[in-house]
């Protein structure tokens, strides 16, 4: 709701302004430029909000730059899941700071799967790079280490208070219960005063991508908690996931629209919770359908006519 509120609002920024007595002379116009793997909460955000948008080809900064310059709107806004959701690969932040630099863009960051995992003290994607920027519009959530509902944006003031105007989405609807603003009040505290909890989980990251290596399965990343098995048919991965299951091991098989036609995946998602037998256990399981498993992620992975929701290069700029 946060994305959807946001990104379809913020190209009202400048009706707001003239409302507030701002006249300035230019006439603005707004771009978006967005990952094609970001999450669908944001590229909905992006077509609601009518603005020109673009959309480049994953973590590829040289199409994203090309993109920028043949752009003309004078707010250009560059949009990016800081841990990309199904694949749980990391955006290069500084890389795309630089482009926003360099192109006098904004960067919006959601860093649902980043808020309170990545940094020494969980402080997100930008504490894990070192870098603050003005340009940047941070989005996290409050759903996933935090562990209740909703999500918020941090900026510079003066964006922030467009956004209160602007955002139907955050001014018109009721405000978190009491029980939720408790509870993530003491989750705040829990992520900064026990990092013990931070250490655990990338203990178990390492720890499981370590083992993974004894199998044959292909992982789509390893770089953050979020270590996806990719499967390739959609069925085949409803059946490993139903397999594991009845095993006792719940995983999320991942199929399309949330990922490409064909991409479908197992995503394994380690938490601070899981004991180090909790992932031996899950590595002997693979071990026993490894088999049957391979034949068929070898079979279907060839296959590459990939259908993507809104496909890279898509220019309506
Ligand atoms: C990258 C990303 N953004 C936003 C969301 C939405 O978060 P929530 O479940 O809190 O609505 C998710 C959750 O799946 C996500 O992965």
């Amino acid at each position: 709701m946060a994305n959807l509120g946001v990104l379809s609002s913020l190209p009202q920024t400048s009706k707001y302004a003239r409302i507030y007595g701002f006249t300035g002379a230019r006439e603005y116009t707004y771009a978006y430029f967005s990952d094609e793997l970001n999450h669908v909460s944001i590229r909905e955000g992006i077509r609601m909000s009518g603005a020109a948008r673009a959309t480049y080809r994953h973590l590829d900064l040289n199409h994203l730059e090309g993109l920028l310059k043949k752009s003309t709107a004078t707010t250009k806004i560059i949009v990016t899941d800081g841990v990309f959701s199904q694949d749980g690969d990391i955006a290069p932040l500084p890389d795309l700071l630089q482009l926003a630099e360099l192109y006098d863009a904004a960067l919006y960051v959601d860093d649902a799967h980043g808020t309170g995992i990545l940094g020494e003290n969980g402080g997100g994607i930008c504490e894990h790079f070192g870098v603050t920027s003005a340009r940047i519009i941070y989005m996290g959530t409050l759903s996933k280490a935090y562990g209740g509902i909703g999500g918020f944006i941090a900026t510079e003031a003066h964006i922030a208070k467009i956004i209160r105007l602007a955002c139907s989405a955050y001014g018109f609807t009721s405000a978190l219960p009491p029980d939720q603003a408790v509870a993530l009040s003491e989750a705040v505290d829990m992520v900064v005063d026990e990092p013990e909890r931070r250490a655990r989980l990338w203990e178990n990251q390492r720890y499981f991508v370590t083992r993974m290596s004894e199998l044959p399965y292909p992982l789509v990343s390893t770089g953050s908690p979020i270590v996806p098995i990719l499967v390739g048919d959609e069925d085949a991965a409803d059946a490993l996931a139903l397999s594991l299951g009845e095993s006792g091991i719940h995983v999320d098989a991942v199929r399309f629209p949330a990922v490409p036609l064909r991409k479908a995946r197992l995503r394994i998602q380690l938490n601070a919770g899981h004991t180090s037998q909790d992932i031996d256990q899950l590595i002997d399981t693979l071990r026993v359908h490894q088999h049957g498993a391979s034949a068929t992620i070898m079979s279907t992975l060839g296959m590459t006519k990939i259908k993507r929701d809104e496909p890279a290069g898509n220019e309506a700029l």
